[in-house]
């Protein structure tokens, strides 16, 4: 449970609001590259963090994103002209470079020198891992480029996809944290179960797992205990990164891992961003066979939007057949579509005065004492975790541990490598 004012302090996220400050100290993934296929292509609407910007890619093929609004009276510079090394206001034809640098003012005389006066709202970009990225903190606080393994890897590793969500940022955060669902909400889509007959009563059999989180220099490792036998329990960890990212730990030994961002369009819709990868070898013809057909983390979208084609507004699909055939929990298709359905469905920013929290609520519970801790440390003058691009190169996976060990022993145990994972789930 949080009071009001807690709930207010982590889900409102514009312009100078705690948290809002927060998110801007970290790089933002704001677009596919692929969104600006070349130099002077369409310039695209962008809102983040409550924000409308426009997306730009310059000549020299340098992505700019611009304050949407022209800084003379107000037109909306998507309908700009790319040309030239800069974006052009089709309004009276003020021209704006990457820097928000006004550049050409063919309006006013030439003598005024009034266009060196004249700088629009800019952030900076970086291109990395097929996403281009923007900064939207103090210019004196940007950190290095961001290192998260997804976007290291090279092209031919990775597969990503993004979605809108109408629903605050925390809720899928959380939705992503709380692995306690998946033995629910997600039979009869989950990697284990597929083409096999499946059993919704006696898959549901389960299961009080005991999870415990440490802190790190990312965020936190949250742990999920099961007892293998008398002796041993196996501890599942999964990273979150400050401020949203969530990895998911591989579905096979062979190490294709799933990553998380849910990033806020503003306080009511934020952007999931999916991708799979592997972190040694090229994906290969079976890896995203799943995938592909929108049952894993992946939606399907409305052809050239962010809005997938089952939503609120056609109850995502759901099949009451299916839900009643005992082979299937929902008869929601799907299992992105599944967790997008669930957070969706507590409103656009769930009140949680009124949440009950179990003992299976501990990962929760401890990300947003992590992210008040980061604010904590930001109003200090401190730099929050995760900040260092060095932090970024966390991994998920397992670990065995006699039972009554605790949990951060075996975090030192943990080398990252494949033989460190095992099937275990998906969240
Ligand atoms: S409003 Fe953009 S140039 Fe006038
Ligand atoms: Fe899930």
């Amino acid at each position: 449970m949080l009071t009001f004012e807690e709930n207010e302090l982590l889900t409102r996220t514009g312009p100078g609001t705690p948290m809002g400050k927060l998110m801007r100290r970290y790089w933002i993934p704001a677009l596919f590259s692929e969104q600006l296929p070349q130099p002077d292509c369409p310039p695209l609407r962008v809102r983040l963090l409550g924000e409308d910007l426009v997306a730009f890619r310059d000549t020299n093929g340098q992505p700019g994103m611009l304050g949407q609004h022209c800084p003379h009276r107000g037109a909306s510079l998507f309908f700009g002209r790319n040309e030239e090394c800069g974006l052009r206001c089709v309004y009276h034809g003020w021209k704006f470079d990457v820097t928000g640098q006004c550049v050409d003012m063919p309006n006013e005389p030439p003598e005024s020198n009034f266009k060196t006066k004249i700088r629009t709202t800019a952030y900076p970009c970086v291109e990395r891992g097929g996403v281009i990225w923007t900064y939207m903190g103090p210019p004196e606080l940007q950190p290095g480029p961001p290192e998260y393994e997804f976007a290291m890897v090279p092209e031919s590793h990775r597969f990503g996809t993004r979605h809108t969500q109408d629903c605050n940022w925390l809720q899928s955060v959380e939705g992503g944290l709380d692995t306690a669902h998946v033995p629910f909400l997600h039979i009869g889509d989950r990697a284990y179960d597929r083409g096999k007959e499946i059993d919704v009563k006696r898959d549901m059999k389960t299961i009080a797992f005991h999870y415990e989180a440490v802190d790190t220099d990312f965020g936190l490792m949250i742990g999920q205990r099961r007892h293998l036998d008398n002796e041993r329990a196996q501890w599942s960890t999964t990273p979150y990164l400050l401020p949203w990212y969530k990895i998911i730990i591989p579905l096979t030994r062979d190490g294709l891992t799933g990553y998380h961002a849910w990033v806020p369009i503003d306080d009511e819709h934020c952007m999931t961003w999916s991708w799979e990868y592997h972190p040694q070898r090229p994906l290969i013809e079976g890896d995203l066979e799943f995938s592909n057909s929108f049952r894993h983390i992946h939606l399907e979208n409305i052809p050239g939007t962010d809005r997938p084609v089952w939503n609120a507004g056609n109850d995502y699909g759901l099949d009451r057949e299916l839900q009643r055939s005992g082979k299937h929990f929902t008869g929601i298709k799907g299992v992105g579509l599944q967790d997008t359905a669930m957070q969706e469905s507590q409103g656009p920013i769930y009140d949680r005065r009124f949440e009950r929290l179990g003992t299976s609520d501990v990962p929760l519970i401890a990300m947003r004492r992590c992210l008040l801790d980061a604010l904590k440390h930001m109003e200090r003058g401190e730099a929050p975790r995760g900040l260092d691009p060095a932090s970024h190169h966390a991994r998920p996976g397992n670990v065995i541990l006699p039972i009554g060990a605790p949990f951060a022993e075996g975090l030192a145990r943990l080398s990252g490598s494949a033989a460190d994972w095992a099937p275990v789930g998906i969240g």
